[in-house]
């Protein structure tokens, strides 16, 4: 069986560093391993209209940067299929065939749809198409019978919904479907990242955001400035304390051995750093800074491809052009397995037609 990759996000905002490490990081690493024979990366500007329906403007406008965004980490169009969710109409053909297979009180429990309505506050007046989009996720994934779905654990619930409709489809038509697995991020830093005020999940609405275009210098005074690390912390002398200390848990998401020996070299490891702060005798001030020096590192040459793409912008609408024709074929050959498998291709159905005539035949 093909080893095929799906992911994507919703065109909401500019991508920030949460999405670097939570997904965008191990969707290039995947891309460039050679291990998979197909990479489809998708901006979901359908999902994303289901709750923005005011504000189609935000979307429309957003396509662009999450796809200079995409492209600046190193997605490359010669590597991965890049298109965009609304562009395949065959996305939704699906979504209604499937709708037939999952319940109301299904979606109803699907963890993800529950704190979204909630945090949306849409209690009494949730739109039909928001309710059901863990279904349209279910399209995406499986019109590209994609194996692996990159995803922050935040959406497992969806791959799960899929593996549900998948096992279903197959059982009652004909197992035309694959059943996709989620790929999670490497660890629980990169899992959830939180901003750097430490309170929560990085949010444009919550202004505590790092973002992948951010300027070298916008990045310094995040980190140096901004950033949340232990209040009890006074005193170089004093111990310090790692939980919820959001520059620890940014360390953790980005550095590696070889960065001491580049930046720290005193220290082995970041074992080794974190063992010396909660005992005491290391300040806030070297730690930030060896943070700020790797994120320099990671994100310099992600800015400067970002600068080159953004020179060319109708080359990146062209890129995405072309990867929605390629990623339209794809889905209409599942959704004629589909339709075949239910039986519903009349006119290519010879045997039935026969049937049919020959129920008349003699009458
Ligand atoms: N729900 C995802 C998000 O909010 C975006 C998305 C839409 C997606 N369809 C997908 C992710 C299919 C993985 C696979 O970020």
């Amino acid at each position: 069986m093909e080893k095929i990759i799906l992911t994507g996000d919703r065109p909401t905002g500019r991508l920030h560093i949460g999405h670097y490490v939570g997904s965008l990081r191990r969707r290039v690493e995947l891309q460039n391993s050679g291990e998979f024979d197909k990479t489809y990366i998708m901006i979901a500007d359908a999902q994303a209209l289901t709750d923005n329906i005011e504000n189609p403007e935000k979307v429309r406008q957003n396509i662009i940067e999450v796809a200079l965004d995409y492209m600046s980490c190193g997605l490359d169009p010669a590597k991965s299929t890049l298109f965009i969710q609304s562009q395949i109409s065959e996305l939704c053909e699906l979504t209604f065939y499937y709708m037939d297979l999952v319940t109301v009180a299904r979606l109803q429990r699907n963890p993800t749809v529950k704190s979204e309505i909630q945090m949306r506050n849409f209690e009494a007046s949730i739109p039909v198409g928001f309710f059901t989009y863990p279904i349209s996720q279910a399209a995406d994934i499986t019109a590209f019978k994609a194996t692996t779905v990159p995803v922050g654990g935040d959406q497992l619930p969806m791959i799960e919904q899929t593996r549900e409709i998948v096992h279903r489809f197959n059982s009652v038509y004909a197992p035309v479907l694959v059943e996709p697995k989620a790929l999670l991020p490497e660890n629980e830093a990169c899992q959830r990242l939180p901003g750097i005020d430490g309170l929560a999940k990085m949010s444009k609405s919550l202004g505590n955001c790092i973002y992948l275009a951010d300027s070298a210098d916008d990045i310094q005074e995040k980190i140096m400035k901004k950033m949340y690390t232990d209040p009890q912390h006074l005193y170089v002398s004093d111990p310090g304390h790692l939980e919820g200390n959001v520059v620890f848990t940014y360390l953790d998401a980005f550095c590696k051995d070889e960065h001491f020996e580049r930046y720290l070299p005193e220290y082995a490891n970041l074992q080794e750093l974190k063992d010396h702060y909660t005992r005491g005798g290391l300040g806030d001030v070297k730690v930030k800074k060896l943070l700020n020096n790797i994120m320099q590192e990671t994100f310099e040459p992600i800015r400067q491809r970002r600068k080159e793409l953004e020179k060319d912008i109708p080359y990146v609408y062209e890129v995405l052009r072309k990867g929605s024709d390629v990623a339209r074929e794809t889905a209409a050959q599942t959704l004629s397995e589909v339709k075949n498998a239910m039986r519903i291709n009349y006119f290519d159905d010879k045997e039935l037609i026969r049937m049919q005539s020959e129920k008349y035949i003699g009458e």
